[in-house]
């Protein structure tokens, strides 16, 4: 059932994290909706603009409709993830998100306002909710001077103005984190300190953590070892931090790029083992349950697993939250 991220949020602040996870073809749809419903764990299902180019608008629409029917106790939101403004209009327009992200944080202060501003209003005239972002959340060099790196996260008097001003509904802040493989470089980490700060100013209000990925050392090293040419250096977050964020108001997890690892140590490991197959649904297969697994892994560390039962209850009762 697609509910709306508000909801969620509303449950999950402060007791667990939602997991986002990106979604591309019909084998990871299958291992998300399985992996959720065996942990019992609400979730968001992130649609990025080089998705929706990739497999269609129509395809990814049609496949979550599908995976709707054949998992029927699945609870989960529909966001679009990383969105430039024209995206953020399409996707509102088409009635099937939940939410929309606009991610203007490349623009200076109050160009990221000015556009912000003019999504949250159309979007809730929708009653769709809208993550907006503030500070550079890319991967930052080893050379860049500490003072640097700390001045391109957010900023919480920056952020407390930002949310008053454009009206956005979470916020996705830079605490550290930057997408893809290789995230931590020298003493590079997670800056609770930060978050900590940006929640005394913005009490309740929902913060999202992208660039969440794990990058376990071991999935690298199979990868390698089938072949695959991964930098041996790549590292992510350590998920036990999660549990430390989540008080601090981090309501939504985003992750992508352990999954595609998943994909690719799944698909490796299985033609370097049966080089005689090419019937695709065999290593498909097995990726939807190794995914399976994987979501189900994720959900502990999130503390969504098992939460089920109480989604469903509070979205029976708005004033729960
Ligand atoms: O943060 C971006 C996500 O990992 C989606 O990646 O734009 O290649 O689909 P993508
Ligand atoms: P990762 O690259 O760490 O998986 O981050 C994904 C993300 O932030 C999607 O918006
Ligand atoms: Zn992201």
């Amino acid at each position: 059932m697609i509910v709306t991220t508000a909801d969620l949020f509303r449950v999950a602040y402060g007791r667990f994290a939602i997991g986002a996870y990106n979604i591309n073809n019909m084998e990871q749809a299958l291992g998300l909706f399985r992996g959720h419903v065996q942990a019992q764990a609400p979730f968001i299902i992130q649609i990025s603009k080089g998705a929706r180019k990739s497999a269609g608008v129509k395809m990814l629409e049609a496949i979550i409709r599908a995976c709707d029917e054949m998992f029927p106790e699945a609870i989960y939101a529909v966001h679009l993830d990383h969105g430039d403004e024209q995206t953020c209009y399409e996707c509102i327009d088409s009635g099937f998100y939940s939410s929309v992200m606009i991610d203007a944080s490349h623009e200076p202060f109050e160009q990221n306002v000015a556009i912000t501003r003019r999504v949250v209003e159309r979007a809730h005239a929708r009653g769709i909710s809208v993550e907006a972002e503030l500070g550079m959340l890319g991967g930052v060099e080893e050379h860049v001077a500490v003072d640097e790196k700390h001045a391109r996260l957010t900023d919480p008097d920056e952020a407390k103005l930002f949310v008053e001003l454009t009206g956005c509904d979470s916020l996705a802040v830079a605490i550290g984190t930057s997408h893809g493989a290789y995230k931590f470089k020298g003493e590079q980490r997670l800056h609770f300190e930060r978050i900590a700060e940006i929640q005394k100013r913005l009490p309740g209000f929902p913060l999202i953590m992208h660039g969440s990925s794990s990058v376990p050392r071991e999935e690298v090293e199979r990868i390698n070892a089938a072949g695959g040419k991964l930098d041996p250096s790549a590292r992510g977050v350590d998920e036990d931090e999660f549990a430390r964020a989540i008080p601090l108001g981090v309501t939504k997890v985003n992750i992508d790029t352990d999954g595609r690892l998943v994909w690719t140590r799944v698909h490796r490991e299985h033609f370097r083992d049966h080089p005689e197959n090419f019937d695709f649904r065999k290593p498909g297969e097995a990726f939807v349950k190794a995914y399976a697994d994987f979501i189900v892994h994720k959900s502990q560390k999130l503390k969504s697993a098992g939460t089920l039962s109480l989604v469903r209850a509070a979205l029976l009762n708005p004033a729960y939250g």
